[in-house]
């Protein structure tokens, strides 16, 4: 089946940089791309149907690529503390935070843990996100990090999205081992990640290096396992505080390493180098109030790729627009909207390892895009949430999310 879909202008993120055709179509053919370019260029092809997509912007679909969607309960009591000046490692130090979110996930079977993160994606999809990726690390325990991940194996198998599911055991210290944080890393290590990969429930492993979660050498005793798993890594780094986490995904080879306010230009040296994307996350960001900026001079100068995600979670961002973040990240962050773009599109797909497939719009990647109803690429950064017009293409064929 092909398709022939002209009259739009893309944003192509062709040949790994922000670039533009005006006055552009594109031909599918199934799921693929089977040519793109400027409309005069184009030969009448033979094609099975045609779509004007009159005058619309198409960029490739978005991709949000550090999201917690999977988790039972809700922390706006803790926002309500943290307004009346509670502090979030305050919260997390009494009792709250991620325990509080793990006992509300433990107690919830995974029939409801797929009915909510579901209500919570369909906002994710509206907005124009063709690929997410979802993390454990609300079970911390066999038993429910495989629930979770169930659940984020199955909305990928029934929701009109592409998922990627990344195990987070090691995201904080679950009741049955506190002070005993070197026996959980091995309970991890020996028996979690083994049988979680056996299961077929992982494509990447994830943690959380900090000073209320593990230190970097816990987090790399992960990696190696990680690695003996020949799953790819990827860490929470550098949010509240500098431990040289990024420098140590770095030395793995992660596919990413996020948040990041605190790193140095060390780390931006060594994640340029390996390769590994920065995923920021002005969601995170601007609920728990932060003031340290993540480097981004440092980030540019080096040539570090920059991804931006919703981080969307119960305790650090509720975040249901990608888009939204896309404006943050202009706002607070001081990117430039192509940037931005760049980072929910082309950085996005290389912090997943998908490059080859996705993030980009070029002859054989697959055919995910969104043709906007805007007057420019600028205007995606530009509005703050609402439902802007648009069509959602996905394999090559017009989703009605
Ligand atoms: O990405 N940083 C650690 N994990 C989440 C927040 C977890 C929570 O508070 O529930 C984050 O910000
Ligand atoms: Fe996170």
């Amino acid at each position: 089946m092909k398709t022939l879909w002209k009259n739009c202008h893309i944003a192509s993120m062709a040949h790994g940089k922000y670039s533009i055709i005006e006055d552009a179509a594109i031909v599918t053919s199934g799921a693929l791309i089977e040519w793109i370019g400027p409309q005069a260029a184009l030969a009448e092809p033979e094609h099975d149907n045609c779509i004007d997509l009159d005058g619309a912007w198409v960029t490739p679909g978005l991709i949000d690529c550090h999201t917690h969607t999977v988790f039972g309960g809700n922390r706006s009591g803790e926002f309500e503390q943290r307004l009346q000046g509670v502090s979030y490692a305050e919260i997390a130090a009494a009792g709250g935070g991620i325990a509080s979110t793990v006992r509300a996930t433990r107690a919830a079977s995974e029939d409801e843990l797929y009915a909510s993160a579901e209500r919570r994606l369909r906002h994710l999809l509206k907005d124009g996100v063709t690929t997410v990726e979802m993390k454990s690390g609300y079970g911390l325990d066999l038993e429910n990090e495989r629930k979770i991940l169930r659940v984020i194996r199955r909305l990928g198998n029934t929701q009109p999205v592409t998922v990627r599911a990344t195990c987070l055991a090691a995201h904080a210290l679950p009741p049955e081992y506190a002070d005993r944080a070197d026996d959980y890393i091995n309970h991890i290590c020996n028996d979690m990640l083994p049988a979680l990969a056996a299961e077929g429930l992982v494509d990447a492993v994830d943690a959380f290096c900090e000073y209320l979660a593990f230190s970097p050498a816990q987090v790399e005793q992960v990696f190696i396992t990680a690695g003996q798993l020949a799953l790819p890594v990827k860490l929470h780094a550098e949010q509240l505080s500098s431990l040289g986490g990024s420098s140590l995904a770095a030395r793995y080879k992660a596919l990413s390493a996020d948040h990041l306010e605190f790193m140095t230009e060390d780390d931006a040296i060594a994640m340029a180098a390996a390769g590994t994307v920065a995923v920021l996350l002005p969601g995170a960001f601007y609920f728990l109030r932060e003031t340290q900026l993540p480097p981004m001079d440092a980030l540019r100068k080096h040539g570090v790729p920059i991804a931006i995600a919703t981080d969307l979670n119960p305790g650090t961002s509720p975040g249901l627009s990608l888009r939204l973040m896309l404006n943050m990240a202009c706002t607070l962050f001081r990117m430039t909207p192509e940037e931005a773009l760049a980072g929910v599109t082309l950085n996005a797909a290389r912090a997943l390892g998908m490059s080859a497939t996705h993030g980009s719009l070029e002859v054989g990647k697959v055919a995910d895009f969104v043709a906007w109803n805007i007057e420019r690429p600028a205007d995606l950064a530009y509005w703050l949430g609402g439902d802007l017009d648009k069509r959602i293409v996905r394999h090559g064929v017009e989703s009605s999310i």
